[in-house]
């Protein structure tokens, strides 16, 4: 049997259900939030440029707002082959890596403009790659904003957060930050996050405000802090033995298409943090609350011990590259 011929049983003999002598290739692109995000936006985008570039060969599939898979099940199905593309948060890699907890300590970045030179700093890139051997072939990093923290009752002090339980993605970091003020951290899929605090399961939570505004959480955790203790961005990620096995021409088109709709989310996330937070302050009975430097202050002290716990896993030098990041 010629080797073109075999290629389809050899991916199913890796698991992967994709033939890649049929044409147009299908490649499901799944995510889990609203099409609005930076995120959702940079997946249409994907898809418009990938389907132009490779007119007739690629047909590209993308599955918002966790209609395909949630992000407790993503990943899984990534490795499995069900999925070709997702874009999970940078904290829900824990299983895979503890490097890349780096960017859930709190108060670490000053804003994105530190993430992303973070990012695309030697440091930033050998993480995007560093996942190879786990079957996962990093494309680049995607941003969405600072989060702000949320809940049922004003939060100035860290005082204010005690004993009160906040949804939290599935992070060691997040859980620690959130126990170090007291709180009562619990993971929960994205998905569920709306009925959690609407059923008052939990009181609180930390969003950027693209997922505030496009999830309406606000509708449900009427008291926003301008809080900016924390960084979501994410990283666009393949499965790596279906990549490697595409054609080379392939591979050249969706890598400049994802490339260049990587560029369109991160300048949506730029422009349009603003416009989301208006959206939000624009709301009935919402009450986004700004937070001054003594009250911030207060966060950063009660939260910041959480570095040292987690320091020797990210190590040590990375935290540094971080800092340097912020100038
Ligand atoms: C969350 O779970 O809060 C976020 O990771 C969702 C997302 O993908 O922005």
């Amino acid at each position: 049997m010629k080797f073109a011929l075999m290629v389809p049983f050899l991916l199913l003999g890796l698991g992967l259900h994709i033939d890649v002598r049929a044409m147009p290739i299908i490649i499901k692109y799944s995510h889990v939030v609203a099409d609005v995000t930076p995120k959702g936006q940079a997946a249409i985008k994907f898809k418009e440029l990938a389907e132009k570039k490779l007119a007739g060969k690629v047909q590209i599939q993308v599955f918002p707002n966790s209609q395909l898979f949630g992000d407790d099940k993503e990943m899984q199905a990534l490795l499995l082959g069900d999925v070709q593309i997702i874009a999970p948060s940078l904290s829900k890699f824990d299983q895979y890596t503890h490097q890349l907890q780096i960017f859930d300590l709190p108060f670490l970045f000053d804003n994105m403009a530190a993430v992303e030179r973070f990012q695309a700093s030697p440091h930033g890139q050998s993480l995007l790659t560093s996942l190879s051997t786990k079957g996962i072939y990093g494309f680049g990093y995607l941003q969405n904003g600072m989060k702000q923290l949320s809940a049922n009752t004003p939060l100035y002090r860290p005082q204010d957060a005690k004993g009160l339980t906040f949804r939290i993605q599935s992070s060691d970091v997040l859980d620690a930050q959130f126990r170090a003020v007291g709180a009562k951290p619990k993971k929960i899929p994205f998905s569920e996050a709306y009925l959690a605090m609407k059923t008052r399961l939990v009181d609180g939570a930390e969003n950027p405000w693209s997922n505030i505004y496009s999830q309406h959480f606000h509708e449900v955790q009427p008291y926003i802090m301008d809080s900016n203790h924390g960084v979501l961005a994410y990283m666009v990620i393949g499965n790596a033995k279906w990549w490697n096995a595409l054609p080379p021409d392939i591979q050249k088109g969706l890598s400049e298409a994802m490339a260049e709709s990587i560029r369109f989310g991160n300048q949506v996330a730029h422009d349009e943090e603003a416009t989301f937070r208006s959206h939000v302050m624009a709301q009935k009975h919402v009450h986004v609350l700004p937070l001054n430097a003594d009250q911030l202050q207060l966060w950063r002290t009660a939260m910041q011990p959480v570095w040292k716990k987690f320091e020797q896993d990210i190590g040590q030098d990375l935290i540094q590259a971080a800092l340097q990041a912020n100038r």
